[in-house]
């Protein structure tokens, strides 16, 4: 929308009024373009909630588009009992709305809090969200569309329409069906449009037809939008009705109109190939910062890389291995399910340990993987340490003190850690899938870590063992951590990319 402005001491790109002719004659105008509205729609974002990679995005790009002046952006969130109280204490309770759905209606207050110029808004709602951790209970459905029913609610009581409703996974989805389905026939909202990103393919949210005007409050008009194998899957619903979905890397989004890939959505997704894209996420440079990281046991940047051996040495006596500044730390960290690549592991590390290495593993998943790993330590000792834990803290340490960062995934949207780590000075060894293949490059190649192609324990293995006789080339190797230090992963780009999306949208 184009406006013309008074030339104000004002930012006149605040300005968002038409100005009277009358007016316009007697000062010279400017023609400005209005902020662009952008609301973010999701479960989970740092700093205030998190369980994994989708909070990380959430709480940088958000800061990322909003550090461009062009861009008004918006958060909003379930408010969970687990909110970190450090945060809660400045949340201003901004006033209380009923929300309807279906033949409820609910409760719904609104907090807000701003940092970074973004303002988020989080849903209040004890029986949906007063309870631990953030999924994973048996009406999971009904919470989460109280919160994407909200969400339309609550952008006229704050009197914020916004031009992008950019929702996130599944639990988001609804929000853009809602728009599609109930809210595009009022006049506030005919404009607004949806994108809806994919962060992992996996989690499509499925549930009984039985429940989509009872639960969900949709009417049986749009079965078909949700509908596929006989199911509620919100995933699909929101593909179908957005106007562009995206993923979280390029070759994501490639992968995931393959069935090895999609989780049986592939059919949906070629189908709707003409709306996707796919942009890399990338890391908050002064969060992962290894010159000013509090929890490191020492700072460093790629020019004065020195003291990452301190790192190494402390880490090494925290974790009761010996102290050996020559042999390697191959680390990993990572959630304990299998589209991680832990088979391949489980299959070559033996042949990895014979030689002079330490490993080291922190995460928490599966039993079945938990167990093996601890067997794996006390068979090893002095050699490896599993941490079956999720600890933010130790997560850092390990970045900054390891050499190596194994991260041999089935399959990857993204991934962050794999940048985490090279930011840290932690080479990263791969498999060239998702995002690992479109941020880590061959060394062989000139690149900034170690890659293999196809899932298979022998090829990951040939790989280390390039990795380790790199790592005993002492100026080769300083030359090939300095690259991985120095690759920029920041969202300067990808920031960039979601704003031309947005702009194309708008045209
Ligand atoms: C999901 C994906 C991960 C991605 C993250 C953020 O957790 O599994 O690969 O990095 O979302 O988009």
């Amino acid at each position: 929308m184009k406006t013309t402005a008074k030339r104000t001491k004002q930012a006149a790109i605040e300005v968002t009024e038409t100005v009277p002719a009358e007016a316009a004659k007697e000062e010279p105008v400017v023609t400005v373009e209005a902020k662009k509205k952008i609301l973010f729609v999701a479960s989970e974002a740092a700093p205030f909630i998190a369980t994994g990679g989708l909070a990380e995005v959430i709480g940088s790009l958000s800061k990322a588009v909003a550090a461009d002046e062009r861009y008004d952006v918006r958060v909003i969130l379930p408010l969970y009992q687990d909110i970190k109280k450090e945060y809660r204490k400045d949340f201003r309770f901004i006033g209380n709305i009923f929300v309807p759905l279906s033949w409820r209606n609910q409760y719904c207050g609104i907090f807000e809090y701003e940092a970074n110029r973004v303002k988020f808004y989080f849903v209040d709602n004890e029986y949906y969200f007063k309870r631990p951790g953030c999924y994973g209970y048996y009406d999971d459905g009904e919470r989460f569309a109280f919160f994407c029913r909200s969400v339309m609610e609550i952008l006229g009581f704050i009197n914020f329409y916004p031009d992008i409703l950019h929702c996130h996974d599944w639990q988001a989805a609804l929000a853009a069906l809602y728009l599609k389905t109930i809210y595009c026939y009022r006049p506030e909202y005919q404009f607004i449009r949806a994108v809806f990103t994919i962060h992992n393919i996996e989690y499509q949210g499925k549930y009984s037809l039985d429940i989509l005007e009872d639960l969900f409050g949709i009417s049986y008009r749009y079965k078909n939008l949700v509908e596929f194998d006989h199911c509620i899957n919100l995933m699909k619903g929101a593909i179908e009705c957005c106007e562009r979905f995206t993923t979280v890397s390029p070759t994501y989004a490639g992968e995931i109109k393959d069935p090895y890939y999609a989780h049986g959505l592939d059919q949906i997704v070629r189908r709707n190939e003409f709306k996707l894209c796919g942009i890399l996420n990338g890391i908050d440079p002064d969060y992962y910062d290894p010159a000013t990281d509090k929890a490191l046991f020492a700072n460093y940047n790629a020019e004065h890389p020195e003291t990452k051996a301190v790192c190494k040495e402390e880490l090494q006596k925290m974790l009761g291995l010996p102290v050996r500044p020559d042999t390697p730390i191959i680390a990993m960290i990572s959630r304990l399910v299998s589209h991680k690549g832990l088979d391949l592991v489980k299959e070559v590390i033996e042949q990895v340990l014979r030689q002079d290495v330490q490993f080291v593993l922190l995460g928490t998943g599966d039993s079945q993987y938990e167990n093996y790993f601890s067997g794996l330590a006390r068979n090893y000792p002095g050699k490896v340490i599993s941490v079956i834990s999720f600890n933010s803290d130790l997560s850092r340490k390990i970045y900054s003190g390891a050499d190596l960062f194994l991260m041999p995934s089935k399959s990857e949207p993204c991934g962050l850690s794999q940048m985490i780590a090279s930011r840290y000075g932690t080479v990263a060894i791969v498999r060239e899938t998702g995002g690992l293949r479109d941020s880590i490059t061959p060394y062989g190649a000139g690149g900034n870590g170690f890659t293999f192609s196809n899932y298979d324990a022998y090829d990951m293995l040939y790989v280390i063992n390039e990795a380790l006789g790199v790592y005993r080339m002492k100026d080769e190797w300083a030359r090939l951590m300095k690259k991985a230090m120095e690759t920029d992963f920041s969202w300067s780009t990808s920031a960039k990319y979601y704003e031309g999306l947005y702009l194309g949208m708008l045209k």
